[in-house]
Parts: structure tokens; C-alpha cells; sequence
């Protein structure tokens, strides 16, 4: 066990863990941060995306001891009120079914559109094609993508 101090959401938070401790784990467990979801656990399925510096990570493979000065966002911390460009148009769309894979889409889609605000539909499907919905969303999310893109563009 070690206590490391990582940035999460714009908050230094101190956690006491094991260094191979998956973010996930620590996210959910020791801060009480559910929205990120367990999926498959071996960086398979994207439910629990989060952004590292911007960037969008599987936080079930990413062991604590990793994270350093990091940033870490996740979708509790993408926005004020749930208004970030992604989840309005979430919304707009009616883009989720259950829910369950939905939080790791739209970090995936936020982060691809921080990189690139005017994708493709091959550069959505390059970014989101780790993103696995049970449901089959897919449709909606493409749509939802677009309609932040031009949001942000
Ligand atoms: S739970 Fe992390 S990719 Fe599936
Ligand atoms: S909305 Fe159900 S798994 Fe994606």
C-alpha cells in the first residue's frame, strides 16, 4: 500500500492504494466517482474512458502508480452541468439505450473532438472503434458526433 496524490476533475485527492491499483478502481472505489463503468477489465471495451491530459485512456489498465502530475477527466469533471457540446447533442440525438457503455463514448468522442474538431466519418470510426455498445448505438453516436462537431465548429 502507498498514498499517492493525483489530480482528478481540477481536484488534488489524496488516495492510499496498491501500485498496481487500476484508475478505474480508485475512481470509483476510493473517491466515489461511478460514472466511469467496468466493462471488461482488459482494455477491450472502452466503458471506462476517461481523458489523461486530454487524451482518452482505458482507466482499467492504467495502474495508479502511472499516473503522476497527470490530468485526470472524467465525465463527472467534462463539464459545470452537463453541458458540454458531446452531451448536448447526446441529448439532441437520444443517443443511449441502457446507458452502461455511454459515459466511455462520450469521453472518446469529447477527446477526439478536442483533436479534431471537423472528423471524418473515418476519423469517428478510427477514434471510436474500441467503444463497444451493446445496445448498437452506433448510428446515433455518428449522428451526436456531428452535431457537436458543428457545435464546436
Ligand atoms: S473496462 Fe476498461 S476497456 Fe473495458
Ligand atoms: S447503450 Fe447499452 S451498451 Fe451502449
Amino acid at each position: 500500500m502507498a498514498s499517492y496524490t493525483i489530480n482528478v476533475n481540477g481536484q488534488q485527492r489524496q488516495v492510499d492504494a496498491d501500485p498496481d491499483t487500476p484508475l478505474l478502481w480508485v475512481l470509483r472505489d476510493h473517491l466515489d466517482l461511478v460514472g466511469t463503468k467496468f466493462g471488461c477489465g482488459i482494455a477491450q471495451c472502452g466503458a471506462c474512458t476517461v481523458h489523461l491530459n486530454g487524451t482518452a485512456v482505458r482507466s482499467c489498465s492504467l495502474p495508479v502508480s502511472n499516473i503522476g502530475e497527470s490530468q485526470i477527466t472524467t465525465i463527472e469533471g467534462l463539464s459545470e452541468k452537463g453541458d458540454h457540446p458531446v452531451q448536448t447533442a447526446w441529448l439532441e440525438h437520444d443517443v443511449a439505450q441502457c446507458g452502461y457503455c455511454q459515459a466511455g463514448q462520450i469521453m472518446s468522442a469529447a477527446s477526439l473532438l478536442s483533436q479534431n474538431p471537423t472528423p471524418s466519418d473515418k476519423d469517428i470510426e478510427g477514434a471510436m472503434n474500441g467503444n463497444i455498445c451493446r445496445c448498437g448505438t452506433y448510428l446515433r453516436i455518428r449522428a451526436a458526433i456531428k452535431t457537436a462537431s458543428e457545435k464546436l465548429s
